[in-house]
Formats: C-alpha cells, structure tokens, sequence
C-alpha cells in the first residue's frame, strides 16, 4: 500500500534526537507547563518572527481561546471561508459566535478579498482567514479592507509558508498553527500554538489555558484546560530544527507533480510569486472523473484524499445558518474536484516515480 501520508519515515530520520528528547522529559520529573514548553514556545516564536507564544492542546482551542482573548462570543460574527477544515468552524461556533462565509478564489483557495467588504457588519468582531494547504493569503491587503477587526490567522497548515517574506501566522492579531501529527510541524500526540505580537493578548491567552488562574488559589477570568505537555514540546524542538528542511522537500515533491502529471487532468492550486508554499499537503482540481480517478489508485493501493467533500456551508451543523447549494460557488466546485495525491517530506523518488506513472496511465 502507497499511503498518502506515511508518518514512520520521519520517525526513523531523526529517531537517535526524538529518543533523546523524550528521555529527557521522563528523566527530569516534570511534565505539564515547564521549561522544554516555555522553551519551544521562545523558539517557535521566534521562527515566525514574533514576540510570544502561547501553546495549547491543539489548534481548535489555539483558535477558540484567541477568539475569546478578543473577547467574541454570542452575538458576533466571525468571517471565514466555507473551504477549510471542520476545526475552523468549530472554533467559532465553541464561543457562540455566528460564522459568516466569503467564498475563496477559484485558483489559490484563499478567501476572495473582494467580497470580504459585502460580508461586514456591525457585529463582525474577528475575520479569520486560513492558509489553506500552505498558501499564504496577503493578510496585508486584508487589512487595509477589514480596517481595526481584528485577525486571526487559521495558518494551521502553514508552518514555514511565507509572503514576500514574511511568515503565514505572523501578520494578523493572533496567528494559530497545528502540531498535529499530519502536519508540517508534527508532534506525536495533539498540540497547537497561538502567537502575537502583542503583550495583551499573550497575558491572557496564558491565563485562559489554565483556567484563568493567576496562581493555585485565584482565577481572574474564566478559562479552559488547554496545555501541551512537555513531551511534545520536547519533540517539537527537535523537529522546527528539521522544519525548513522538510518543507523544502515537499516543495520538490510538489514542483515533479506539477510539471509530470497530465496537464489536461489537474488544475493546481495557484502559488503567487510573492508566496513560498509550505505545501501541507498537494491538493488540485481534478477535471476528470473523480470517482473513477479514486476507484483506479484504489485498486493500485495507492491512496488518494480530498480536501474537502463538503463545504462548510452545506453541513448539516451548519443547516441553522441558512446557507444552500449555490451560496458559494466556489467552494462548492473545488469540493467536486478537489483531489490530493500521495505527499510527504519522506516520499522516496521510487515511490514518486511509481505514483506518477500510474496517474499518467489513467485515462478517463
Ligand atoms: C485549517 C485547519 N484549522 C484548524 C485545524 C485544527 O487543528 P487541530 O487538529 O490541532 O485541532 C486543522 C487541522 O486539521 C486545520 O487543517
């Protein structure tokens, strides 16, 4: 079986420094909130470029408790795209807040800065554009349309994707990313990350982790439990010193796929020149028959994925906000064409060349 995400290879490439790590952690007799957390928090801050970070047990609740930093709850909107992963939505919705859609543009699956303006109302507290597949929306731009509302990166799939130099995650108010294992900074277990510029919300992003408790016997606001544990973060330093390496690796995955599939079968997701894609994972419109795309690569035990099936506004959670076929266009034709192939930092080149092989026999 060719999977489309093999997790063991990475594994075995930085086992001696992983083993080494963990032993660390188990030998030094503390385990939750100590110092290989406050330590990778430095670090992972200081890769994005900025001033804090504040880690929790995964990106929903690194997105949920950076809403409520920015105190959004019943009442508001939340503007974000209907193309993500579920976890965005669920952010929104755990703090009450109504999510509001702007579709994403047909070639980048970015959100469509031209109809963010239409979606703003005067109860639109926090706009949260996500990164989607390690492209990187000009939140720059963003800006200079939503004005004084705050922004929440969802770069949960950007970890090293940038825009003329400046790293997804590090532009908004908050930016949020996914130590998932899956992802392009992966620890073995769940863990996320929320990271600003800005004292404030840092002060209080560290309290709402932990119950919003000053020390043993005050809470000064409500909170959650939201912690990652030393464990991870041990990991995680071990793997952001092998991050850019890893992604630079997926770039050459993706630049093969690119230039060896068939042209008249794949439309790929557009990369700006300005933007260095982290290439979470290599998803691309498919223009032939999908299903019998999937059902060829099944039975060549090759796996296949789509990001994503449904839009969001067509959950059936989401039924309550009113939103039908037609409402986002967009979304809704990428999620009937959307196909990702095989794609880790790992992949060997036999693998790649088999994979490639195989998809340029299809014939529809
Ligand atoms: C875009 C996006 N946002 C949020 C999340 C949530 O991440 P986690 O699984 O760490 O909660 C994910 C992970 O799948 C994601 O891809």
């Amino acid at each position: 079986m060719i999977w489309r995400c093999d997790l063991l290879p990475q594994y075995e490439a930085y086992k001696d420094e992983i083993q080494e790590a963990i032993t660390r952690v188990l030998e030094s007799g503390r385990y939750v909130l100590a110092g290989e957390v406050a330590a990778f928090e430095k670090e992972f801050a200081t890769y994005i470029g900025v001033d804090h970070g504040v880690s929790v047990a995964n990106a929903t609740d690194a997105l949920t408790l950076s809403l409520m930093a920015l105190d959004v709850g019943i009442g508001d909107e939340v503007i974000t795209t209907p193309y993500t992963a579920i976890p965005t939505l669920s952010s929104i919705v755990a703090t009450g807040a109504t999510p509001v859609f702007v579709d994403v543009c047909e070639d980048t699956y970015l959100m469509d800065l031209d109809k963010v303006s239409d979606a703003i109302t005067p109860n639109t507290k926090a706009i949260m554009p996500v990164h989607i597949f390690g492209n990187v929306l000009d939140v720059e731009k963003l800006k200079e349309i939503v004005g004084e509302i705050p922004i929440v990166e969802d770069a949960s799939q950007a970890h090293g994707a940038n825009i003329r130099g400046k790293q997804a995650g590090s532009m908004g108010d908050i930016g949020v990313f996914s130590f998932y294992p899956t992802k392009n900074l992966g620890a073995y277990g769940d863990g996320g990350i929320a990271v600003t510029n800005n004292k404030v919300l840092d002060e209080k992003l560290r309290l709402l982790r932990m119950y919003g408790m000053t020390d043993k016997d005050h809470i000064k606001i409500n909170g959650v439990n939201s912690r990652l544990d030393e464990m991870q973060a041990a990991i995680l330093r071990v793997k952001l010193t092998h991050l850019d390496d890893m992604n630079a690796s997926r770039r050459t995955i993706a630049e093969r796929y690119v230039n060896e599939l068939p042209k008249h079968l794949f439309k790929h997701q557009r990369i700006d020149d300005d933007v260095v894609s982290n290439y979470h994972v290599f998803n691309s419109a498919f223009l032939g028959d999908r299903e019998a795309f999937v059902k060829y690569m099944d039975d060549l035990n090759i796996q296949t994925n789509i990001y994503y099936l449904m839009p969001l506004h067509l959950q059936e959670a989401t039924r309550y906000l009113g939103g039908k076929v037609g409402d986002f266009p967009v979304a809704e034709s990428l999620c009937k064409q959307a196909m990702a192939l095989t794609f880790y930092p790992e992949l060997k080149d036999e693998v790649l060349d088999h994979v490639i092989e195989k998809v340029n026999q299809f014939s529809s």
